[in-house]
């Protein structure tokens, strides 16, 4: 039996999270630490394509319905890709088991790898490769089921799986890295529902458009700063425009005070700068860390409540 193997990477937002969705730029890295696997293979003639989702211990198959959320976008992500690579032929048989280490729902794009790994193993499996723009464009309408208005900056670096800069609207590029950024992220083990958090900004937004407008504005500023200080490496000035960018996620409404909690651990334990990471209200932070620092870091974070941390580095671009 032929078993196809195919991942997806996690993702963190480093500057620019809910302006983007006003069309502002944001910074994106992936998180290769952390990957949602798939694994593909032939099932009986008749069966259709089966999901098994070890993590949440479902099962979903193509042509039942109804499904719970969960269900209905990973067999998005399948009629999606079936659409790409196989379109107007008939479904062909196959058992796909998906395990993940991403937690949902903390703003680590756990949705995006999923449906990214589900399209890539599938594809793989029939003998295809999808473009990553394709498979970016299909993983961004699973996204939509998940979180109604996404910018598209999760299926961007998810697909892309290199430092990104993401503006709505423009071609995404991928960014100039001068020296590796180490990251140490904290998890705060809320949940963080994104629709929610996005939700909020857009009421503040419309209700006081004088407050929010300079807010937006503001981060988009940042990020810009934080482009040029990745490309120059200048981390002190990237960890300063990223806690400048949590300074205005506060004012806008979607920190906590769980996420406050460990971003004052990181700054303690030396943090060149540290912000939420994501919809906010719940989910993650990232802090960047100077070399050699990710131990203390973690230790700090732990001390301070984290439920998990993760160590990534983001390697210079070549
Ligand atoms: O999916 P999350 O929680 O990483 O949030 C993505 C960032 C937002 O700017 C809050 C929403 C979006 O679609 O860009």
């Amino acid at each position: 039996m032929t078993v196809t193997r195919a991942c997806a990477c996690g993702k963190a937002i480093l500057l620019g999270e809910h302006a983007v969705v006003y069309g502002h730029p944001a910074i994106a890295v992936p998180i290769p630490a952390r990957t949602a696997v798939v694994e593909v293979w032939d099932a009986a003639p008749g069966t259709g394509i089966v999901i098994v989702a070890h993590d949440l211990n479902r099962r979903y198959r193509t042509g039942c319905l109804p499904v719970d959320q969960d269900g209905r976008f990973m067999l998005a992500a399948v009629g999606g890709v079936l659409q790409e690579v196989c379109p107007g032929r008939e479904c062909p048989d196959l058992e796909v088991g998906v395990r993940s280490t991403i937690p949902i729902a903390r703003g680590l794009g756990s949705g995006a790898a999923v449906s990214a790994a589900i399209a890539r193993g599938i594809a793989a499996h029939l003998g295809i490769t999808i473009p990553q723009d394709q498979l970016s464009d299909l993983v961004f309408a699973t996204e939509c089921l998940l979180h109604g208005t996404p910018s598209g900056i999760d299926n961007t670096v998810v697909c892309c799986e290199t430092a990104v800069w993401f503006q709505r609207g423009q071609e995404p590029e991928a960014m100039t890295v001068d020296r590796p950024m180490l990251l140490v992220i904290g998890d705060t083990g809320v949940p963080s529902r994104t629709s929610e958090s996005v939700a909020r900004v857009r009421r503040r937004w419309e209700s006081e458009p004088a407050a929010v407008g300079p807010l937006l504005d503001g981060i988009g500023e940042l990020v810009a700063q934080g482009r040029s200080a990745i490309a120059e490496g200048d981390l002190p000035a990237l960890g300063r425009a990223m806690d400048h960018n949590q300074e205005l996620l506060q004012q806008l409404g979607v920190s906590s005070p769980e996420l406050d909690r460990l971003i004052g651990a990181a700054r303690e334990a030396g943090a060149l700068g540290a912000k939420l990471s994501g919809g906010g209200m719940g989910g993650c932070m990232v802090g960047l860390v100077a070399p050699h620092g990710a131990d203390r870091m973690e230790a700090a974070l732990r001390a301070a409540g984290a439920h998990d941390t993760i160590v990534s580095q983001v390697e210079p671009s070549v």
